[in-house]
């Protein structure tokens, strides 16, 4: 199950024509499809024109890349969404650039195996940091771009793992991905009119190359053995695809999901249900 087809599967269209994409870690943490890419890539393919920002210049500049082979419009820009300043200059330049920014998808996230005893003060306010504080930084710096323009579209990426327990203790990532979901829940109250809309993707297990770094932090160093067990863990059968949560993220960016506001889309096979 694990071999699903990993071409591009986003065909072209205008649902997203004239908006401007801001994808917060756009790249991939290895060689592979991540959900950063893949959603940068099917922005594109519906219209947008990308700003693709990833903590690695290299890893920004890949997703560029993929998106130029296929006709579309997209710049890399380098900053760490935690550090206000880094991201400052990141916006001054994506505005000078494309002009405006109407989506912001606040993709990139990362975790801590393990409970209270293993996670250290540090790993917790570094999982944190990345994982919520840089939406309270990515909002005062672009809503009011957002409001000026009229409108704009935000999405979170939370986890099925900030619903419920997965088998293996998280604790870090699955507090902070939780705090997502409600975070993302405030904005669209407050912004919705001022024509903002807010919403979060909870993926469940998805084949990326994140994978492989879970493999190597919980010590099961065989990778495939690891990706054979998650796509056992899903009802359906397999992990989900980069593809089937990018697919998700133009939806809710585009004006398909007009009525779509405060809310959340879990993505994931089936998954939550086991654990409801
Ligand atoms: N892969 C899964 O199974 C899965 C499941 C549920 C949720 N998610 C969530 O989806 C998102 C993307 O996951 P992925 O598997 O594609 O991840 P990935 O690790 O392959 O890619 C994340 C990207 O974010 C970038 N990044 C990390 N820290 C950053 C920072 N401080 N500033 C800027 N960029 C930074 C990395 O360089 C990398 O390019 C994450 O938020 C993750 O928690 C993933």
């Amino acid at each position: 199950m694990s071999d699903f087809d990993f071409s591009v599967p986003v065909k072209k269209d205008e649902r997203l024509a004239g908006q401007v994409a801001l994808i917060l870690g756009a790249g991939s943490s290895a060689p592979g499809m991540s959900i950063g890419k893949a959603s940068c890539i099917a922005m594109a393919q519906s219209g947008a024109k990308v700003a693709a920002l990833d903590l690695h210049m290299s890893a920004a500049q890949e997703s560029v890349d993929e998106v130029r082979k296929l006709g579309g419009q997209a710049i890399a820009y380098e900053a760490d969404i935690s550090n206000f300043e880094a991201m400052q200059k990141a916006v001054n330049a994506v505005v000078a650039d494309f002009g405006r920014i109407d989506i912001l998808q606040i993709n990139a996230g990362v975790g801590k195996v393990g409970g209270p005893e293993e996670t250290s003060l540090e790993d917790w306010e570094r999982v944190q940091k990345i994982n919520v504080e840089s939406i309270l930084i990515a909002s005062k710096l672009i809503l009011p771009l957002m409001v000026k323009q009229g409108g704009g579209s935000v999405i979170g990426v939370s986890s099925v793992a900030g619903m419920r327990y997965l088998g293996f203790p998280h604790l870090a990532y699955n507090v902070t991905k939780a705090a997502v979901i409600q975070f993302i829940r405030m904005l669209a109250q407050q912004y919705a009119c001022q024509g903002i809309r807010a919403n979060t993707i909870v993926p469940g297990l998805i084949d990326t190359p994140r994978v492989r770094r879970l493999a190597s932090s919980t010590a099961s160093e065989d990778v495939e053995k690891l990706r054979q067990a998650r796509d056992k863990q899903v009802p359906m059968g397999r992990m989900g695809t980069p593809w089937e949560i990018a697919t998700v993220a133009t939806f809710l960016a585009s004006s398909d999901a007009s009525y779509i506001n405060g809310t959340e889309i879990v993505v994931d096979g089936g998954l939550i249900g086991k654990y409801s």
